[in-house]
This record gives structure tokens, C-alpha cells and sequence, in this order.
């Protein structure tokens, strides 16, 4: 299995060649130094989801190792637990039935001005087998454009809208949400469809499941070119797929993938925890790095 030579303090272990890296031999809760921390997010801007193993965290714990990575993002949609605001239970028991909760790919919150930077989902019961998270990179789907899509693209703001969100979470019978939740069907957010990640300066194309049209454009029209791009997304060579173990902790560039939960352990229970960190409004990349790529 490859190590990632450039991290010291800990194991980096790639997942797949696109993106994802199991990271061994850290303690998250033990305090580590700044050190630590600094090189787990240089792993997360490299690989864009990791899953740090062997972790043993109280909520105390999972809430002061969020912390380390920056302010809550705030969650306009889920009800906290009692005394953590900025973490919410998601639990599936074995006779439960229907979709389980991020069934369909998506983007967490895609439609928040600013949408989480981090989304983090801490495995306390996991199945013996199934319940897996799978990933897709959105930097790999503009590597692959052609230079004509990604200068089309690049002249988008694309709408992404609250409708339905609140529906989709209310068919959930063990989510708690937030009182005024249905508020999110009125909001609507504008963000570039070419945007560049404000560190590592990578151009990625955002698109997300609540993506409802381009700017100036119908639905109708807007909708082959979403579907084309969420074809790519999903192409087995630019995704990744994260194996749950009990004190699995998995951490992704939320802005920069899609993720979806497998529905595939009926009979188990699964218990994870979910917190996210404060983002960044999305830039569009810079027209002079989409035009140069593109020539
Ligand atoms: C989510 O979509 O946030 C949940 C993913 C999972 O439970 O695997």
C-alpha cells in the first residue's frame, strides 16, 4: 500500500488514484500540536477526504477536535444534539426502511452563501459489512473538460435552491430538525460554476444536487448540462469509496465533492455523528488560469 512520503507524524495512505487517504497512527483527542493538525488539513487539501482511524472521541472530544479546524458553519437544517450545536446525531436502527439519510449525491449545504468548508461524520456504530460513503472529486470532472466546456462553463452563475431539502430530511423519522427548517425552500444562492479553491488556487467545477438552473436559463435547458457534468462526477475513475470502522473519523473538502451514503445494511444499526466547519463564499476562477488551461 502506498505512504505518502511528504507526512511524517502520521501514515497517509491513498484510497484511490482521484482522491481520498486513510489516515493511521494519530490521536485526534489526545491534544496534538498545531504541527498535527496543520498536516492533517495539507492531507485534506491534497486528498480531499480522509478517513482518520482508530479514533476514540466523546462528544466533548468530537466537538473540541471540530473546533481545531475552524468556527461552525451553522446548519440551517438539523436539529443539534443537547448541549452541542454544531453536531448532529444520525442514526439508522437495523428495522428501519426507505432511503437512508444523503442517499443521492450531493454537496452538504450547497445552497448556504457560504457552504461548509469541512464536513466531518464520526463512525460510533458502524455495520459489520455495507453503510460505506462514497466520494467524487469536482476538481478531477474539470480536468477532464474540454477547453470549449470549460470556457462555457466559466461565463455560468449557477442558482442553487433550499426547495425540497426540508422534505427530503422530514422523511427521515429519527432526524431531529430545526423548528424554522422549512424556511430553507424560499432561499436561493448564486454561485460561480468554475470557481478555484481559495488555498490550494485549484479550479473545480461547482455543481451540487439542489443546482436548479444557470443564470438566465431554464431549468429545461440547464438540466442536460448538470446531468452531463454529474455523469462525469460519478465515473468510477474519479471517486472513492470510505470503509466505516467503529472510530472511523472521515473528514472532506465539502465544496470540492459529492458524496452519497450506500444503502446496503438493512438488519444493522449505524450511529454517526456529523459536524461541519465555516467555509468560503465560492470564487469563480480566475479567467486567465480557465483561458490558459483551456488553450
Ligand atoms: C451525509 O450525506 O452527510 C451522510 C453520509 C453518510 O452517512 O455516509
Amino acid at each position: 500500500m502506498l505512504r505518502d512520503p511528504d507526512f511524517r507524524r502520521f501514515e497517509v495512505l491513498p484510497i484511490t488514484g482521484a482522491l481520498g487517504a486513510e489516515i493511521r497512527g494519530v490521536d485526534l483527542g489526545a491534544h496534538p500540536d498545531d504541527a498535527t493538525f496543520e498536516d492533517v488539513r495539507r492531507a485534506l487539501h491534497r486528498y480531499h477526504v480522509l478517513a482518520v482511524r482508530e479514533q476514540k472521541l466523546t462528544t466533548e472530544a468530537y466537538h473540541q477536535v471540530a473546533r481545531r479546524f475552524g468556527p461552525f458553519s451553522g446548519n440551517p437544517v438539523h436539529g443539534p444534539m443537547p448541549g452541542y450545536d454544531d453536531i448532529v446525531e444520525f442514526i439508522r436502527e437495523p428495522d428501519d426502511t426507505g432511503k437512508v439519510i444523503g442517499e443521492e449525491w450531493h454537496m452538504d449545504l450547497a445552497w448556504m452563501a457560504k457552504p461548509p468548508g469541512i464536513t466531518m461524520l464520526y463512525g460510533h456504530e458502524v455495520p459489520p459489512v455495507g453503510g460505506d460513503t462514497c466520494f467524487a472529486s469536482l476538481e478531477q470532472v474539470y480536468k477532464s473538460l474540454s477547453p470549449g466546456m470549460r470556457r462555457m462553463l466559466a461565463s455560468h452563475t449557477a442558482v442553487h435552491s433550499g426547495k425540497g431539502v426540508y422534505e427530503i430530511n422530514a422523511a427521515q423519522k429519527r432526524l431531529a430538525l430545526r423548528p424554522d427548517a422549512r424556511k430553507g425552500d424560499d432561499v436561493e444562492v448564486e454561485h460561480p460554476v468554475i470557481c478555484a479553491h481559495p488555498v490550494t488556487g485549484k479550479p473545480y467545477v461547482f455543481i451540487s444536487s439542489v443546482l436548479n438552473r444557470f443564470k438566465g436559463m431554464t431549468e429545461a435547458e440547464t438540466k442536460p448540462i448538470v446531468d452531463y457534468l454529474m455523469g462525469v462526477a460519478i465515473r468510477p475513475e474519479f471517486t472513492c469509496r470510505v470503509r466505516w470502522q467503529q472510530g472511523t473519523l472521515t473528514m472532506w473538502n465539502n465544496p470540492v465533492v459529492l458524496h452519497t451514503a450506500i444503502n446496503d445494511y438493512s438488519g444493522y444499526r449505524r450511529v454517526t455523528y456529523r459536524t461541519t466547519v465555516e467555509g468560503w463564499v465560492p470564487v469563480a476562477a480566475p479567467r486567465e488560469l480557465v483561458a490558459s488551461q483551456a488553450a
